[in-house]
Order: structure tokens, then sequence, then C-alpha cells
């Protein structure tokens, strides 16, 4: 249905009366004003302006596919290293920049192909829609499926083949953007998240005072942080093999531990287990001496260390992996091995 037909006098309430300018006002001040009369626009009545707003939304759309096109070629041609410097941003990384820039105009010019083909040729036409009960009476139904037929005709997407083509192939081009993003987060770790620095024989070395520990170093009550032999603050991967080796050492009295699995991969009551908490990978460090709690602070994941780091509350779901250690001939603190388990959180390719 149209405005005009809306509009019409017939249909007006009683209390409307039109106005000069061909808004209906009335002395209710709650009556319906209805829609002002349909301006057509340009491209409504002149044929030639209405094919160059086509052409204005193809070069739109041609634009965008460009991009896209430039934005593999880009990725394929650009290394990661090449700095080029970019007013008024300063020196940038060439790939970055070329990347964000193409998707960004690809983007663009599909979203402003879209509105400006709208504005110009689809039908500008308000449709007042009335009130009515929630199930559509049959030929209301017919009569919606009419409008949708009639909106698509004026709307032009079949009849405008240029536009109709163009709008298709940018985004159909588009999409392959994303699929070479997702192919940039690169491979899969596999083991490498399953193994860390600690191997038989590495020395258990002091954080603090970058010492080899003896277990005599080691009070009942305390927590000690340690890192393995070799691996030092000013290497360049310092913190990414800490992100997996980071170790902690406490010392329980041996009748007080409840496993007999954690007393023996000890020393002594001498416990080493991963400072990563193995919910989302912060570094735990409250102890309990009392309980043998240790407690991350992010979320309070709770684990208990005189049994085997089990979790005891908290939304941590693995507990924490223990170290086992022994002494060597000269009574420094020594691994047997690597950890129990993968340490930090769970992922894809965990086992358990
Ligand atoms: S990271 Fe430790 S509880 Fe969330």
């Amino acid at each position: 249905m149209s405005s005009q037909d809306n509009m019409s006098e017939d249909n007006l309430p009683e209390a409307v009366e039109p106005h000069g300018d061909g808004v209906a006002v009335s002395d209710d001040p709650f009556a319906d004003p209805g829609l002002p009369p349909h301006e057509p626009r340009r491209t409504d009545i002149d044929e030639r302006a209405a094919r160059r707003a086509e052409r204005q939304v193809a070069f739109l759309f041609v634009i965008s596919m460009l991009a896209t096109i430039a934005f593999l070629v880009a990725y394929a041609t650009l290394g990661n290293s090449k700095i080029i410097y970019v007013w008024p941003f300063g020196h940038v990384l060439a790939m970055n920049f070329t990347l964000g820039l193409t998707l960004g105009v690809a983007l663009f010019c599909i979203g402003a192909g879209a509105v400006h083909w709208a504005r110009t040729l689809m039908s500008d036409e308000e449709h007042p829609s009335e009130r009515h009960p929630i199930e559509a009476p049959e030929d209301v139904r017919a009569k919606v499926f009419a409008d949708f037929k009639q909106g698509a005709e004026e709307s032009g997407f079949g009849r405008r083949k240029l536009i109709r083509n163009t709008m298709i192939g940018a985004m159909g081009l588009l999409p392959l953007s994303a699929l070479f993003l997702f192919r940039d987060l690169g491979p899969l770790p596999e083991k490498k998240l399953e193994q860390t620095a600690w191997s038989r024989g590495k020395l258990l070395v002091n954080m603090n005072t970058d010492e080899p520990i003896k277990a005599s170093d080691i009070e009942t009550g305390s927590l000690t942080f340690a890192k393995p032999q070799g691996v030092e603050e000013d290497q360049e991967d310092f913190q990414e093999v800490m992100a997996k080796a980071a170790l902690m050492l406490v010392r329980i009295q041996p009748e007080d531990i409840k496993s007999r699995q954690t007393a023996d991969w000890g020393y002594q009551g001498v416990l080493a287990y991963s400072k990563i908490c193995t919910h989302v990978g912060c570094p735990i460090s409250l102890y309990e001496q009392q309980t043998h709690h240790v407690l991350c602070p992010c979320h309070q994941s709770t684990f208990d260390l005189s049994d085997g780091g089990k979790v005891i509350f908290g939304p941590a779901g693995h507990p924490l992996p223990q170290l086992r250690i022994a002494v060597n001939d000269q009574g420094y603190l020594e691994a047997l091995g690597d950890f129990s388990k993968p340490v930090g959180p769970g992922y894809w390719e965990r086992s358990a």
C-alpha cells in the first residue's frame, strides 16, 4: 500500500484536516498527523541520474574488489620485517599497515555502495503498518508477499544486473581476507606446551639469589621460587621459558603429606610444584603454611600441596603439576625429569 493510498482524505480521522502543505493537522493533540506526501528524488524522475547513481554504486563495489585483491597480494608479497614511514603514525610495519588499509577500504566501499544504492535507487516511500492481531489472515499474508515482491522489484536487484553482479563479486571476495588471517594464526603448538626447560639432572636455582638450592635452604612454612640451571634473565626468551618452567618449593613435615607419591617425588618433605595456575595461567604466590594450601590471586583457585597439588576450590580444572626432585652428590636439589603433567591451563591437544 502506498502512502498516497493511506493518505487519501477518505482515510483520515474525522477531526483531522489536511494542511495546506499536505500534512494533516487537528485540534486533537494525539491525532495521527499522517505522512507528508512523497517527494520524488532526482533519480526517481531522471533516468540519466539513475544510471549515474548506478555507476557510482558499481564503482564502489569494484573498488572493494580491488582492495580485497590488494589485501591478498600484500599478504603474499610483503615480508614481516619491512618498516615504512606513514604520516602521522610514524614508522609502522608495512604488512600490518597495508593489510589494515586494504581491508578497511574493502569493507568501507561495500558499506558505502549499499548506502548509496539505498538512498538513490531503492524506493524511499514510507508504508505505514497498522497494528493488527499477531496471526495475519491469509489475504494479509498474500499482500505481504506481494509487497515484498514489489519491494524487490523496486530495489532493482534483479533488473540492475551491473550493481547486483559487482556486489556479489565484492561480497564473495571479501571472506578470502578472513581465511588468510585465520591461516596466519600459526601452527598448532603440538608437544611444545607439554615440555619445559626442566630435565633430569638440572639444578634448582633460587630466583632471588641465582644460587643453586640445597634442601637445607628450604624452611618449613616458606615459599621459595626457582628456575632451571642455565636459564638466565638476560637471555632473549627468558620470559617465554619461565612462563612454563616457573617452580615453587615448600617444605612440609613428612607426616603431614597426604599422598605417598607426593612424598616420594619430593626430598625429605621438600616438594616442588609448577607455579603456573592450571586455570588460566596466573602465577601463584599465596601460601598458607598451616593448611599447605596455595591460592591463585586471579580467581581464587586453591591447591593442596600436601596432596599432589589437588584442586580443593575454584575454577582450575587440573592439579598443579609436581616436579620430581632429588639431591645430587654435592647436596644440591636437582630435577629427575620434566613435570608430571603439562603446566598451565587446559588446551585442545592436552591428553589429561
Ligand atoms: S588463573 Fe588461577 S584461578 Fe584463574
